[in-house]
Formats: structure tokens, C-alpha cells, sequence
């Protein structure tokens, strides 16, 4: 079973940003960690700053990826395209947050990529990852 985790904007930073909020582990070695327990997956990951490369990547894994799990980061509250994209791949998106964007500002509270993911996950720290993972398990 082949998925991807993809991380938007700033979420190279994780374990130095706002750890208050995103905790103190960089995404490597959680990445790593995650690799260990789910040994029967090729998982794979990317991370980009830039929206269209956020965009081209969903488009090249979107018709053959068994899934993917997306944390858009800022872009969730602001990108059509990214929306879009997700809208028009095969593979199924779940979507996923660090923190419980719904607790926190307004801005946050709207989603576009909700409305063409398979389910969102969202408010349980890094886990949200593994929760997402395991349900294309
Ligand atoms: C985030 C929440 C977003 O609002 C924020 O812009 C992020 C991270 C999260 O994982 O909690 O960068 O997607």
C-alpha cells in the first residue's frame, strides 16, 4: 500500500515553531518513528512552501497512490486551487491538523479542502498523522 504524507508551509519548522502549539518533535523524526510502526505501508513524504509544488505533487501521486494525508497548513484556509487539486485526483485525501484549527482563530475555521477529502482529522498533535494512516489501513 503506497501513501504520502504532504506538509504545507512552514511545517518544516516543526519542533522549532510555535512549540506551545506544534510540540517539540521535528516532523523527521516523527516521520521516522511512524515509518517503524507501519512497516506494511510505503510511506512516503513531502513538504513544500510553495502552493502550485503542493499542487503538482497531489496531481503526480493522485492517480496512483492507494492514499494521501494532507496537512495543507496556511493554505487550507486560503488556497482554491489546492481545493481544487484535491477535488480532481482519484486517490483519497484525508486531511489532517497538528492543532484544533477550530479553537483557534476565525480565519482558521473555514477549510478548502474539506469539502473533497475523505475525512479530517485535526487537534491531536502529531498523532493526527498516525490516526489518519491508520484509517487507510
Ligand atoms: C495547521 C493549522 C493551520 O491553521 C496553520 O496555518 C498551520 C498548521 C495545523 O497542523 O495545526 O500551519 O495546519
Amino acid at each position: 500500500m503506497k501513501i504520502i504524507i504532504i506538509n504545507g508551509p512552514n511545517l518544516n519548522l516543526l519542533g522549532k515553531r510555535e512549540t506551545d502549539i506544534y510540540g517539540n518533535l521535528s516532523f523527521d523524526e516523527f516521520f521516522h518513528q511512524l515509518k517503524d510502526k507501519f512497516p506494511q505501508v510505503e510511506l512516503s513524504y513531502y513538504q513544500s512552501n510553495v502552493e502550485g509544488e503542493l499542487i503538482d505533487t497531489l496531481q503526480e501521486v493522485g492517480f496512483s497512490y492507494d492514499g494521501i494525508i494532507l496537512n495543507a497548513a496556511a493554505y487550507t484556509h486560503t488556497s482554491v486551487g489546492i481545493g481544487d487539486a484535491v477535488k480532481a485526483i482519484e486517490t483519497p485525501v484525508v486531511e489532517v491538523h497538528i492543532s484544533n484549527t477550530f479553537a483557534r482563530e476565525e480565519y482558521r475555521h473555514h477549510s478548502y479542502i474539506s469539502a473533497g477529502a475523505k475525512g479530517v482529522i485535526l487537534g491531536f498533535g502529531l498523532q493526527s498523522y498516525e490516526l489518519a494512516l491508520q484509517s487507510f489501513v
